[in-house]
Order: structure tokens, then sequence, then C-alpha cells
């Protein structure tokens, strides 16, 4: 029977709370499954910089490296600079372990109302592809004259010819095999930013060349916001820039619901290191602490996690779980409309696990 080693990292708000839940719902699973996890929780957090000036020991990206996934919650801070704690915990991991794919479904579950109008259950099922170690977020530049009123901050941007090259390849391959629309959407801002994202664009043209039975679009980011809520119906497979699909992806989640439903995976897909699974969402500092954060995020980025260690049936059942628990429309939290709180919303899920989906 495969044992899959997971290194879980709750952080910080709600991270804590849904991380709770979505262990809850994974030793479930493995219960009836035919496999075990070996759950390893490390306390890395702002919290854990409190007492150490550091999110995590100068060894944690060697000790992350032998576990087959990370499970991951939601790091930020009120008390704390956001690009201190994100970039002492998160972006590090993406980085050291090329998690080149950050991967971000969009789906509108029945009994989930969309903020648009007139949008049916399933009209919205769409994934975005954000690029997820360069691009704005290359973490290249710096400070020139510190706190001098000459004062100059550099933020550079790196898009390399590998780098978009295997993130749109990743896009192609994965409309191909949803084998739904067949259509893959380039997003960039090639008319303002004249370098990096016309690379971008010949890249995409190049790769599409070797996909001939798929579709596709490219986009502005603009317009591509503006269409994200005038017809997302449009949309299949959507491949953006790191800073892009960020921004791209929260509308995808409201449009479908809620923030707290959003699943999202960082993926090495070389398999080289372990890929990471956090949800979309952030630490949610206004709601943290308060029991009322929608854990489905988390459950469903549990679902991803598991089909990524090769558990295709278990994340399947984890996915027909929530959505059962979200067609009922008995247990829901506040977020979607509901008074439930987030441990009744894993209970619910727990209890669901195994019957039939909708
Ligand atoms: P956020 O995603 O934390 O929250 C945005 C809004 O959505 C808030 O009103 C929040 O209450 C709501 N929300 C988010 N998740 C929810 C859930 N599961 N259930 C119900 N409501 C939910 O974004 P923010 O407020 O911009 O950022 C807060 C902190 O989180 C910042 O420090 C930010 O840097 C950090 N952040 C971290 C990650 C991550 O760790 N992956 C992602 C985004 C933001
Ligand atoms: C996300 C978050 C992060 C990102 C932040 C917290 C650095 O917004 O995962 O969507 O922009 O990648
Ligand atoms: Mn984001």
């Amino acid at each position: 029977m495969p044992e899959y080693k997971i290194a879980v990292i709750r952080g910080d708000g709600i991270g804590i709370e849904v991380v709770e839940e979505g262990l809850k719902v994974l030793k479930a699973v493995a219960r009836t499954g035919c496999f075990t996890l070996q759950l390893t929780e490390f306390p890395w957090s702002t919290n854990y910089y409190f007492e150490h000036r550091e999110m995590m020991p100068k060894d944690g990206i060697e000790t992350l490296r032998k576990f087959d996934a990370i499970f991951l919650g939601a790091v930020g801070h009120p008390k704390v600079q956001d690009h201190i704690t994100l970039n002492g915990l998160l972006l590090p991991i993406r980085r050291a372990f090329d998690q080149y794919v950050c991967l971000r479904p969009s789906v509108l579950y029945p009994g989930v109302k969309s903020p648009l109008a007139g949008r049916k259950p399933w009209d919205i099922d769409l994934v975005v592809i954000r690029e997820n170690t360069e691009g704005e977020y290359a973490n290249v530049g710096g400070f020139q004259y510190r706190d001098q009123p000459e004062e100059v901050a550099i933020q550079s941007s790196v898009f390399t010819r590998r780098g978009c090259e295997r993130v749109i390849t990743y896009a192609f391959d994965l409309a191909r095999s949803r084998n739904k629309k067949k259509h893959v959407t380039s997003i960039t801002k090639s008319n303002a930013q004249g370098y990096g994202m016309v690379l971008w664009d010949r890249i995409f043209k190049a790769v599409a060349e070797k996909y001939p039975d798929i579709a596709t679009d490219s986009l502005l980011i603009d317009r591509a916001c503006m269409d994200f809520i005038r017809r997302p119906e449009q949309f299949d497979v959507v491949v953006a820039s790191n800073l892009f699909g960020d921004i791209l992806t929260d509308i995808g989640a409201v449009i479908t619901g809620s923030l707290g439903l959003a699943s999202s995976a960082n993926l090495d897909p070389s398999r080289r290191y372990p890929s990471m699974f956090e949800p979309t969402h952030g630490s949610a500092p206004d709601i943290a602490g308060k029991g009322i954060a929608n854990p489905m995020a988390q459950i469903l980025t549990a679902a991803l996690m598991l089909r990524q260690l090769g558990q295709e049936a278990a994340g399947q059942v984890v996915e027909s779980a929530v959505q059962k628990v979200l067609y009922e429309g008995k247990v829901i939290s506040p977020d979607l409309g509901g008074r439930a709180k987030t441990t009744e919303v894993g209970d619910a899920i727990v209890a669901a696990l195994g019957a039939p989906a909708r």
C-alpha cells in the first residue's frame, strides 16, 4: 500500500482553521482508501517569526525536500509587512522546488449562486495556469539612495524562453486532456510591456502551432478581466503570467461563488521536487479566529493533492463530497450565504464522502 509523506504548514490566520478541516477530510478518505498518509506538521508562520525572527529555519527547504507534497494554509499577518512573511516562506518554496505551474480551477458548482446574472451550474468551468516562478515575481531589483529624496526602487520582470515555453506547453497539454472546449487563452499586456511579454506572445504562437487540435485566443489583461465577468463561459484553459494569473484567479473565484471555494496547486510537473497545495485565498485577518471561514477551498485543494499523488479516485471522492454539501445547501458558510461554522462544513464533507456526485 503506498504511503505518502505530507508536510503540513498551517501558516497564519484562517490557514490554521481551514487546514484543520482539510486534514480531517484527508484522514477520513485515507481510512476508506488504499493508501496511507504520513502527516508531519511544521509550525512555520508569522507566530514562528515573532519568536525566531525567521518564517522557517535556515534548513527549511532541505527539510521539505524529503516530502511527497506540501499542504499549506495561508501566510500573512497584519502586524508584519507582507513582503517579509511571503518572501520568508511561500515564495521561496515555489521557487526552490521549481513549482512553475500554478493551477487554479474556477467551476460554478450546482447549489452555488454566481454574482453574475443568469449563470447556471457548470456554465463556468475554466482553469487558469499561472506561471509561478518568474515573470513579475522574479524577485530581481533593489533600492538605491534608501530613505533619501532621490530614492529609487527597481523591480524587474524576468521572462525566459524556457520559462514561457514550459508553462504554455503545460496549458496546451491540459486543454487536450480535459477534452472540453479544447481552447487555450493566453493573457499578456504586450502592448505596453514591450519585451518580456512580447517574448511570451511569440512563444505562445510557436507552441500553438504544435497543437492544431486546440483553438487559441490571445487577450490583453484588461480585456481579459472584463471577459471573465462579461462572458466567462467562453474560457477553458487560460495561461497567464505570474501577476496576471494571480489577479485573474481572484476574479475567477468570486464569479464562481467565493474565494472560499477556490482551490490551487503549485506544481513541479517534472516531479523532481514536492509540489505545494495551498488555496487561492490568503489568511483573511478580517475573519480569522471567528470559526466562520469556508474550508472548502482548502478541502478542494486536498483533492488536487490526492490527484497529483496518483490517487485520482480519492481526489474525485473528496470533490464529489464538497459538491454534495453545496448542492444540499444545508451546511454552508457565511461567504456563500449560510450560517455554518468552519468545523461544521468540514464535518458535513466527511459525512458526505462516498455519496454519489451531483
Ligand atoms: P484574503 O484572500 O485573505 O481575503 C480576501 C477576502 O476574502 C476577505 O474579505 C476574506 O475574509 C475573504 N476570504 C478569503 N478566504 C476566505 C474563506 N476561506 N472563507 C470565507 N471568506 C474568505 O486576501 P487579503 O485580505 O488581500 O490578504 C490577507 C493576507 O493574506 C495578506 O497578508 C496577504 O498577503 C495574504 N495572502 C496570502 C496568500 C497565501 O498564503 N497563499 C494568498 C493571498 C493573500
Ligand atoms: C496567491 C497570493 C500570493 C501570490 C501572495 C500572497 C504572494 O496572492 O497565492 O494568490 O500573489 O502569489
Ligand atoms: Mn492571490
